[in-house]
């Protein structure tokens, strides 16, 4: 065996071995714990109003893609409401796209052999996302009439070692949960989004926040073996991956289509202007996803809030 191959080999079974540490076999145990305790039937809990005012904030100002621009000043009141409106018709669209293919990836890593076992907790993953699957894609049908889509492709489809590809799952996963998340803790505890629409937002917070203390978990365990497995290639290779997702996830914030439906014109040229905005680039790099890229840095691996 050369010594590469003895390498991955050993690194190939670290893998399937992370479960085996302590702390982090704890931490999994009381997730599962906390998902058993606070299990919450969203099929028969949610009691869907017949509609939501367009008049009414949906999303707080402050997370509007306008915000802090000479665009959000220009608008009125009432159609910046109505942008809040199509803003969480798309961020609710992304969470469908996004927990979509997390349960499809998740799925299929189901009692794969060389893998850790952590099926126990993917079951309760898979179970909370399939719900709010569920209830994200009622809401937007109900209230918007559509699911949006953000032509997000040629992220995933890439060639990585099995390590490197078990850790990237789980990166993207954790970016794109950050992301959500930042929207659902800033909607749900302000007080002048519509009830309802903060309630949804509050409920998807509940079991985020523990998918997101799996995810830094996960990944804290499993960044070393990945890249002790790979080559200097695999390894630039799987961060500009995770770069491109960053990237991905920004543009896909600033939907053409939410523009259009708020009735603001020119909204392709209104994206790129938005995106090359420095209110928006600081925004993005110190708010909106200053908690992920700092956990990453963490690991080594550091990534641009904003694309180039
Ligand atoms: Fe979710
Ligand atoms: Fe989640």
């Amino acid at each position: 065996m050369s010594p590469n191959a003895t390498t991955a080999a050993t690194a190939a079974a670290a893998l399937a071995q992370i479960d085996e540490d302590p702390v982090f076999a704890s931490r999994v145990e009381q997730l599962i714990r906390l998902s058993r305790d606070r299990h919450v039937n969203s099929f028969a809990k949610i009691e869907w109003p017949d509609t939501v005012p367009d008049d009414a904030w949906w999303l707080s100002p402050e997370l509007l893609s306008v915000h802090g621009t000479e665009y959000a000043d220009a608008l009125p009141e009432r159609q910046l409401k109505l942008l809040s409106k199509w803003e969480c018709i798309n961020a609710f669209s992304l969470n469908v796209e996004g927990e979509r293919e997390l349960i499809a990836l998740l799925s299929a890593r189901l009692y794969a052999p060389d893998l850790p076992d952590i099926e126990a907790y993917i079951h309760h993953f898979i179970d909370e996302e399939n719900k709010h699957l569920w209830f994200f894609g009622e809401f937007c049908r109900r209230y918007g009439g559509k699911i949006y889509s953000s032509k997000k492709t040629g992220v995933a489809d890439e060639r990585f070692g099995h390590e490197m590809a078990f850790f990237l799952l789980f990166a993207r996963i954790f970016i794109f949960e950050e992301i959500g998340g930042y929207y659902n803790v800033v909607a749900g505890g302000d007080e002048r989004v519509a009830p309802f629409v903060r309630s949804i937002h509050q409920i998807h917070h509940a079991d985020e926040a523990r998918h997101i203390t799996f995810g830094r978990a996960v990944l804290s365990q499993s960044k070393e073996i990945a890249f002790a497995a790979s080559g200097a290639a695999e390894r630039e290779a799987a961060v500009a991956h995770l770069q491109r997702f960053v990237q991905v996830s920004i543009e896909a914030l600033y939907q053409p289509a939410m523009y259009r439906d708020s009735g603001i014109e020119g909204g392709v040229a209104l994206r790129r202007r938005l995106l090359q905005h420095p209110a928006r680039r600081a925004h993005h790099a110190t708010a909106l996803l200053k908690r992920p890229l700092k956990f990453m840095e963490g690991l080594g691996i550091r990534l641009q809030a904003n694309p180039a």
